[in-house]
């Protein structure tokens, strides 16, 4: 069976949890924190090399106050509580995102993170973080425009490789698979440049509910998925590497 090497997934539906519980957001986005164990969890027995979770939009900034506050408590916590165990079972974890907009403590606690796992090769996990990817996109391009200014770069070089080492997550292959709970079957400004040639995946599923047999369902569909990357049916199989 065809494992993807990197699975991208948008963490949705923790407020309609709560909802239909009659219970705060909040208490929603606290449940969902299981969820991330599991599918950490997951990807780590299935032998998915690469993680990206995303957990918090650039747009997302602009929920209530006290939602966002509650957020960000959240975040302080599981950053406390979880690190030393995905660190022992090898995970490497990174942000990605607009990491000056959160708060001096949070920011701290993800560069002790990052600098704590960095050395791990088990799992690549990244956690989209105040992320967007138009955002991106435009500081690859800021990138770039800098590079050009200082002299160590022509226009004439900008290419696709170019942008792509400037995007985020440029050392990773781009998501094999991406995956949406909570019943919405659109992108929300995750990785608009690395997705691609990802294949879409989607369940009605809300976050907190999550299970490994939901994630299961999701590697079988992909691995039936014939991926042609624009070419014929044909080549796309000539290109395939055996497993
Ligand atoms: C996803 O769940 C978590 C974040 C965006 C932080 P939501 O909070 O978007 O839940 P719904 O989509 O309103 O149910
Ligand atoms: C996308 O979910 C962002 C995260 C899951 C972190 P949203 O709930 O913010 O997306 P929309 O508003 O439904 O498009
Ligand atoms: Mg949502």
């Amino acid at each position: 069976m065809t494992i993807p090497r990197h699975l991208a997934v948008i963490m949705d539906g923790n407020g309609r949890w709560a909802a239909r519980r009659r219970r705060p957001r909040v208490i929603g986005h606290r449940a969902g924190a299981r969820a991330v164990n599991l599918c950490i969890d997951f990807c780590l027995e299935r032998g998915i090399a690469a993680l990206t979770l995303f957990a918090f939009s650039s747009e997302n900034w602009g929920r209530p106050e006290e939602e966002v506050g509650a957020l960000m408590k959240l975040f302080l916590n599981a950053l406390d509580r979880e690190v030393v165990e995905l660190h022992r079972r090898g995970v490497r974890v990174r942000f990605i995102g607009e990491r000056e907009r959160f708060g001096a403590q949070i920011r701290e606690r993800m560069e002790s993170a990052e600098a704590q796992t960095a050395g791990n090769t088990r799992l690549a996990l990244n956690i989209a973080a105040s992320y967007g990817g138009r955002q991106d996109i435009a500081a690859a391009a800021r990138a770039l425009a800098r590079d050009v200014a200082e002299g160590r770069l022509e226009p004439e070089d900008i290419d696709e490789a170019a942008f792509a080492s400037r995007v985020a997550l440029a050392d990773l292959p781009p998501p094999d698979l991406f995956i949406r709970t909570g019943g919405d079957m659109r992108i929300s400004n995750f990785l608009l440049w690395q997705l691609a040639y990802t294949e879409l995946w989607f369940t009605d599923t809300l976050w907190p509910e999550l299970d490994a047999a939901t994630l299961a369902r999701a590697l079988d569909d992909f691995a039936g998925r014939e991926r042609r990357f624009g070419l014929t049916g044909e080549q796309a199989a000539a290109l395939e590497t055996p497993a």
